[in-house]
């Protein structure tokens, strides 16, 4: 197997790549004045089963070409199989048409990954488990989808929320909380969120959840602009709670999204590897380097 973490993955590339004991493969990467992408592989990939590790954030179109240029370089030199290790997929909000014309967008990503050769896709908590399925039973690339909810939630449980409530900002979320209370063992529960299509703008109904003096942590898949979670944040403390986390697997960290969350009221704020930033406390390393192993 010949791991070769991409340029927007160096440190969790090579994280993994030392999880399973091989040596990563560099590869030749410059980015021109006019914003395009040169991609060079450095090492024979003939007959190889090649796993590229490349996040699609932050500047998701620019990474994702990336991803596609070392994929289908990779198959055009003759590698027996391709895995591409996107932690963070771009697109995937966008899994179906909202309005009426609109893009299909991660349909669009999943068929430019297939045409570059990738067999196999593996991501951690996609937005929506139900479509990228939808639209792997269409195509030829398997997806694997890893949780780091567990994870997160042992993290949180030896610094400090032990016994902490759950909660996810809307009910889609919800298999998250359900992943989180296992593990930190005081129940969970989530809002009802709507955002307006056209604006975007977030409407949340926080139910009263008794949750006064307690603790608790608010899970979500994603924070962007970081109005979701302060939104929830804001609700718990409100009805009173002691201290409030903010967890969530992929940080794409807009300007201003930690002021927010944190005026809101959130301490610790934390987050996975999947797209490096400071809240980057817990690694995905192992997980993906168990599923490597268990694909190889
Ligand atoms: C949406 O349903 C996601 O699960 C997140 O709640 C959302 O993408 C977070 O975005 P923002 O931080 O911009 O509110």
């Amino acid at each position: 197997m010949i791991v070769i973490p991409g340029p927007s993955s160096l440190g969790l590339g090579w994280r993994i790549a030392e999880s399973l004991g091989v040596e990563p493969q560099a590869v030749e990467h410059r980015v021109f004045s006019d914003g395009e992408s040169y991609i060079r592989l450095t090492k024979p990939v003939t007959g190889e089963k090649v796993v590229i590790v490349q996040t699609t954030a932050p500047n998701p179109d620019s990474k994702l070409m990336q991803l596609l240029l070392m994929a289908r370089t990779a198959k055009d030199f003759g590698a027996k199989d391709i895995v591409a290790v996107v932690p963070y997929l771009a697109y995937a909000r966008q899994d179906r048409r909202f309005l009426e014309m609109e893009a299909l967008s991660l349909d669009v990503i999943f068929k430019m990954l297939e045409a570059s050769g990738v067999t196999d896709l593996v991501v951690v908590n996609i937005h929506n488990e139900a479509s990228i399925r939808a639209i792997e039973a269409n195509h030829k690339v398997k997806v694997h989808n890893l949780s780091a909810v567990p994870l997160l939630a042992e993290y949180l449980k030896k610094n400090g929320f032990d016994r902490a409530y759950s909660i996810s900002p809307d009910k889609g979320a919800i298999y998250i909380v359900k992943a989180a209370s296992d593990v930190l063992g005081d129940g969970y529960n989530f809002f009802e969120k709507t955002r307006d299509r056209k604006t975007g703008e977030i409407t949340m109904v926080a139910k009263n959840l008794n949750i006064s003096g307690r603790r608790a942590v608010v899970f979500d898949d994603m924070i962007s602009s970081g109005g979701t979670m302060a939104k929830a944040i804001e609700a718990l403390k409100l009805q009173g709670a002691d201290r409030v986390a903010a967890a969530c697997t992929h940080v794409l960290y807009m300007p201003g999204a930690e002021e927010k969350i944190r005026t809101a009221g959130a301490d610790p704020i934390l987050s996975t590897d999947t797209i490096e930033s400071p809240f980057s406390k817990v690694s995905v390393a192992g997980l993906i380097a168990n599923k490597l192993r268990e694909i190889s």
